[in-house]
């Protein structure tokens, strides 16, 4: 017998035993719904905030190489102008992905002699970035104000401090204004992922940052085209220098293939179209939500259109899950390691493409949840 990858099915054992094994399900989408195992579910798990319906992508032609060969579209410029301007940054650079503008843009800047201060619950493509870096990772409690500043007291050296803008996985908003007071107190660069605060929240949905009043006051954005804007792509925007320094200094930028500039044409479509109805109707579905939650008793510290539902135990979750499907509802469940063990949630977002009376048969599926699961 050949034992060479028992370890292999041992930690897939281990896994299932857990209740934290992962399966791929196939599906297909079509505007608010999922389409899955024969099923049609009303999709709660979307990133596609706004549901900006532009018609779809005529793929055409491919560069097929990196921006520093040839990949380098003209159409990457028009939309990184545009970019630059949203967030009132001289420069934007767009990566293939969020998570690889994250780890270029952080392996560009930040180096080993340098410390990074990050909130216990940035996203993973942070984390892995901050690593990447080699810098020391100071990892601050939480939305803590008062310990992220003790934590920078005992620090020596050039610092950096990051934070998601909304939280992916509670929904929660970082306190941007206390943050950026504490970095121009210690003189700090700050370091904004704002990945699904971006096109939702500020003025013209330019973002968390701009809600807080506080965008001036941040150095450096990293943000998705996949969820806001229902694009692909990641960007970074910031001065002009540290743009160039990522052009030049991001793996994760060079040593890959371009996003196909069809992709870049049909963000620019989407971000070029009306957006805001699609964000009134969107924050009318969030505040209807929030407050259905509340009414049906459930608590939430979500201030956007991620609401999760914390329940705990993995295996119950997965139960919650499976009901809100047999329900016809679609609502993602998260385990370890995306948050703690013993933290498991269902994760809901709204989106602009909800109805109000689907909504509505959502929370009263959830009520009868709430009993049934007996959560407090
Ligand atoms: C905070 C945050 N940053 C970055 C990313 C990565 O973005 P992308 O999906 O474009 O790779 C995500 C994705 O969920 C995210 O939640």
């Amino acid at each position: 017998m050949n034992h060479k990858f028992e370890f292999v099915n041992n930690r897939i054992n281990k896994l299932k035993k857990d209740n934290l094994y992962r399966e791929l399900q196939h599906t297909i989408i079509k505007k608010q719904y999922i389409h899955t195992k024969n099923k049609k579910l009303l999709n709660l798990s979307s990133n596609d905030y706004l549901g900006l319906d532009i018609g779809n992508l005529n793929f055409k032609q491919f560069q097929s190489s990196s921006r520093s060969v040839t990949g380098n579209d003209r159409k990457f410029l028009e939309l990184e102008k545009k970019l630059s301007k949203h967030k009132s940054q001289e420069k934007t650079l767009i990566y293939p992905t969020g998570y690889m503008a994250n780890l270029g843009a952080l392996t560009a800047i930040i180096e080993r002699h340098d410390t990074v201060f990050s909130d216990e619950l940035n996203h993973a493509s942070i984390i892995e970035a901050c690593k990447l870096s080699s810098a020391k990772i100071k990892i601050y409690k939480h939305n803590d104000m008062a310990d992220l500043e003790s934590k920078i007291k005992k620090t020596k050296g050039r610092k950096f401090i990051i934070s998601e803008g909304i939280f992916s996985m509670d929904g929660d908003s970082a306190k941007i204004k206390e943050i950026t007071e504490i970095s121009s107190k210690f003189d700090i660069i700050t370091i904004l992922d704002d990945a699904h605060g971006d096109f939702v929240f500020g003025k013209d949905g330019k973002g968390t940052a701009n809600h807080s009043g506080a965008s001036k006051k941040i150095d450096l954005y990293i943000s998705s085209l996949s969820k806001g804007l229902g694009s692909f792509g990641g960007y970074v925007s910031s001065k002009k220098s540290i743009i160039e320094l990522c052009i030049n200094r991001s793996k994760s930028f060079i040593y890959t293939s371009a996003l196909p500039s069809p992709i870049i044409e049909f963000t620019l479509k989407r971000f070029n179209s009306n957006r805001e109805p699609r964000r009134k109707k969107l924050w009318n579905n969030i505040n209807l939500f929030h407050k259905g939650l509340k009414q049906i008793g459930y608590e939430t510290r979500s201030s956007s259109q991620i609401v999760p539902i914390i329940i705990g135990d993995e295996k119950t979750t997965l139960e919650f899950g499976k009901y809100l499907v047999k329900n016809g509802i679609f609502a993602q469940p998260i385990r370890y390691p995306t948050v703690k063990k013993k933290s498991a949630r269902i994760r809901f977002s709204v989106t602009a493409w909800h109805t109000t009376k689907q909504l509505n048969e959502t929370l009263s599926v959830l009520e009868k949840c709430r009993y049934k699961f007996k959560i407090d």
